[in-house]
């Protein structure tokens, strides 16, 4: 490709989404359908092997190139075809920000590319210019040949990070300055849409498929890493398969806040202790699957001190309480409070009396 253009920007340090989880792969060399391999990952491990990023991804190459993967041909992880389209970014990162031309995102096209700050979708295979992302170097990256958006996207995790994800305004701002001192009218976004997702309900949009992939798409509805990249295939096909194990777990049972800590110190290591904003975004990976509203963690209220405290005796600095949740409860008639997290929307925390019933996150770590 052509000459580069470089910007370097300084983007907001949030804690990168790659480098929240620790996430551990395990190969198991049984054959089952894709359905059966769900079941038995969640059971034994987190769930059908999710990759969030490219981190995930060299971790589970790294695997692959410890076991003698010669005699395999595709291996489940967990991507499904749902059949209902969803945009997302090629990074990975949750879409919470978007710059549709009119507000408006119907339409056909499953590719977006931006012109004027605004947001157009279009046939991924027309041609344009495109802004990678270097993560190393923090810049965007416009580049100055015209190619697809799936060219593009190969290009730009090739020679950088990947196409870049536009996450506020403030971004969408120095993307079309760069574009306009530039003089460049039209460039692809790392914005997609597509109708894949992932077992563990995460919604990333990572995706890493051989060129001609995803094909047939009425009878292969199931994703296999195939040596390098994924392809997909019939899920009623019998193939080994990864598992993915996390360092949080959701317990789907329904207990009081005193036996989800038994439970939790008996089984794995204790009920989690949202300290940080890492573990937050960890939980905030797990949750979804809850069948109740909110989530126990290991959080407490003394009466005694009129005090919240973790489980593991860190103090309380991290904090992500729903408004007047946190007020110093001095009423020590009542029964004593725990701390719980939403299960919908920013996962704020709430405080619940302790004999409420409610699934729970336990840390095996
Ligand atoms: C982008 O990042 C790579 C490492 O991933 C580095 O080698 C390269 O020099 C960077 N390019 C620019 C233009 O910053
Ligand atoms: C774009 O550049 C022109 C000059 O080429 C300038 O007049 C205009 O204000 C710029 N717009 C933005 C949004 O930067
Ligand atoms: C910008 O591009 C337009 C159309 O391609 C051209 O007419 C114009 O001269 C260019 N301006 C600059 C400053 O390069
Ligand atoms: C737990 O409670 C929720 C909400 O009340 C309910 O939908 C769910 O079926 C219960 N789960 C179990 C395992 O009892
Ligand atoms: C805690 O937050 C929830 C959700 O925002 C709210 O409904 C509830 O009233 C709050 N509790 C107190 C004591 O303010």
């Amino acid at each position: 490709m052509s000459q580069t253009l470089y910007f370097s920007v300084l983007l907001i340090a949030l804690c990168s989404l790659s480098e929240c989880i620790q996430r551990r792969y395990h190969h198991i060399n049984k054959k089952m359908t894709w359905t059966e391999a769900q079941k038995y990952c969640r059971e034994k491990y987190t769930d059908l092997a999710t990759v969030n990023n490219i981190n995930d991804m060299n971790d589970m190459d790294k695997l692959m190139k410890s076991i003698d993967y010669s005699l395999l041909y595709g291996i489940w992880i967990g991507l499904k075809n749902t059949g209902v389209y969803k945009w997302k970014w090629s990074m990975g990162d949750p879409v919470k920000y978007t710059n549709w031309y009119n507000g408006d995102s119907n339409g056909s096209g499953q590719c977006v590319y931006m012109r004027d700050g605004s947001w157009y979708h279009q046939d991924c295979k027309v041609n344009m210019r495109f802004i990678c992302y270097n993560e190393s170097s923090k810049g965007f990256i416009i580049d100055d040949s015209s190619v697809s958006w799936r060219k593009a996207q190969t290009f730009c995790r090739q020679h950088h990070t990947d196409l870049i994800s536009v996450r506020n305004q403030i971004e969408n701002e120095q993307i079309q300055k760069i574009m306009n001192d530039t003089n460049i009218s039209e460039v692809w976004i790392g914005l997609f849409s597509d109708s894949w997702e992932w077992s563990d309900e995460s919604e990333s949009g990572f995706r890493n498929w051989y060129p001609i992939e995803p094909n047939n798409p009425y009878t292969e509805k199931c994703a296999a890493f195939g040596g390098v990249k994924w392809n997909n295939m019939v899920c009623s096909d019998c193939q080994p398969f990864l598992c993915h194990e996390d360092n949080l777990i959701l317990i789907q049972k329904n207990l009081s806040w005193s036996e989800a800590l038994r439970y939790c110190r008996e089984n794995h290591v204790d009920l989690v202790s949202v300290d940080s904003e890492e573990i937050q975004f960890m939980v905030a990976q797990v949750i979804h699957r809850s069948s109740t509203d909110a989530v126990w963690m290991g959080l407490s209220h003394s009466c005694d001190v009129g005090l919240w405290f973790w489980v593991n005796e860190e103090k309380v600095c991290y904090q992500n309480w729903a408004p007047g949740n946190e007020t110093k409860l001095m009423d020590c008639n009542t029964e004593h409070r725990a701390g719980a997290v939403q299960s919908g929307g920013d996962h704020l925390w709430i405080s619940l009396p302790q004999s409420q019933q409610l699934n729970f996150i336990c840390s095996r770590k």
